[in-house]
């Protein structure tokens, strides 16, 4: 028997090399006042940017711009909602990495609602959002958090009281996702590295997920074979727009399984961490994807050899495999193997370089929670992770 389950609404998808060249249509469906949110620098000092305003000037858009220096804060937030509220805005447009797709999904709430975004953030304010948005279409320039497929915008505090957590509805889906490849040409190879880790990540733990359904299983299968043809390529050879284009594709999937399936404890770790120190997002999921996943499967084998779980690794598993007649455990130790090898080979750094705290694991521990991982860990199980991170 198929278990029941729906699915979240997913934004409208505008696929492909050289679709930016659609991106004035697509706004001026909204209105011809436009506020561009990006990062400080990369895509502005592009040659899409040029082109783009070119564009807008052609289609009468009257364009305001607001830049992302780093993940959002909520003072970042509020600045933008005070400076527009305003003035007209018809829709937020957000081209940039998860920061900036993040930061644009919350401006385009926040201009509809009263108070400070940090009074709506789960775990954090009292207030409820309601479904009141601007139109919103997220430009993604980094394959990673499948944000521009998700409902919620992660945002931050860092510090002693620090959080990183989410300002959610359904609603916020943006209304389109334009996603051109050929925009992430220009991402350097640390961050299509880490981001990279970071849609792996995503799909890994969504597709393990207790709650995953058959969409998001299938999505997920078709997500890691992207990623196992494109990760290591699209870091070592930046400019191959296959690569490129297979990692966009596995990042929305990400998305789409994670707004529907959860996620694990590598996550979990995420908003912990992420909390308490200014580390770049696809950089901790990256550092904690293999001793999670080793601990999770561990546990597992101990637990119950049958557990769906475990079947379900071993099926990823057997994606990255040359041998489609090896056993279950055979694959899964392959996959746990490749993580490890992948986390070589892109260079992905330990905990400690970002400056983790050995003294911290207490409390980033006791921040931690396991989200839907197919088994849950414990304090010490939690801890012992760390240390191997570390
Ligand atoms: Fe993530």
């Amino acid at each position: 028997m198929v278990r029941s389950f729906s699915l979240a609404a997913t934004p409208r998808v505008i696929f492909g090399s050289g679709m930016i060249t659609r991106l004035p249509e697509s706004a001026v469906h909204y209105g011809n006042n436009v506020l561009l949110t990006t990062g400080k620098s990369s895509f502005i000092q592009s040659e899409h940017w040029d082109k783009l305003l070119l564009q807008f000037e052609s289609s009468k858009i009257h364009w305001q711009h607001f830049t992302i220096g780093s993940e959002p804060t909520p003072s970042m937030i509020d600045t933008c909602v005070r400076k527009f509220s305003s003035q007209q805005v018809d829709v937020v447009v957000a081209i940039g990495g998860g920061s900036v797709v993040d930061a644009g999904k919350a401006i385009s709430a926040m201009l509809c609602h009263q108070g400070s975004v940090k009074d709506y953030l789960e775990g954090v304010g009292t207030r409820q959002p309601s479904r009141l948005k601007v139109p919103f279409i997220a430009v993604p320039t980094t394959s990673g958090t499948g944000s521009e497929a998700t409902k919620n915008a992660v945002i931050s505090e860092v510090g002693i009281n620090g959080f990183k957590k989410s300002l959610r509805h359904d609603h916020y889906v943006p209304d389109i996702a334009l996603i051109d490849p050929l925009l992430t040409l220009n991402c350097p190879e640390t961050v299509t590295a880490q981001s990279g880790m970071d849609a792996f990540t995503q799909l890994l733990e969504s597709y393990v997920s207790g709650n995953a359904n058959p969409f998001t299983d299938a999505i997920a299968v078709e997500g890691l074979r992207h990623v196992r043809d494109g990760l290591l390529t699209a870091v070592k050879n930046g400019s191959d727009l296959l690569s490129r284009e297979k990692m966009s594709l596995a990042a929305l999937f990400s998305g789409m399984t994670l707004a529907n399936a959860g996620l694990g404890t590598v996550h979990g770790f995420a908003s912990s961490i992420g909390g308490f120190y200014d580390i770049p997002h696809g950089a901790i999921c990256a550092g904690l994807m293999a001793p999670v996943n080793n601990m999770t499967i561990g546990k597992l084998r101990k637990k119950d050899k049958s557990h769906p779980g475990l079947r379900k690794y071993a099926r990823a598993g057997k994606l990255f495999s040359e041998n489609k007649h090896a056993s279950d455990p055979y694959y899964t130790d392959l996959l746990m193997d490749l993580i490890v090898e992948y986390s070589h080979e892109l260079n992905i750094c330990g905990l400690s370089k970002f400056g983790v705290k050995e003294k911290d694991f207490g409390k980033i521990v006791s921040k931690t929670g396991n989200k839907n991982n197919p088994v849950a860990l414990d304090s010490d199980e939690l801890t012992e992770i760390l240390k191997s991170a570390f």
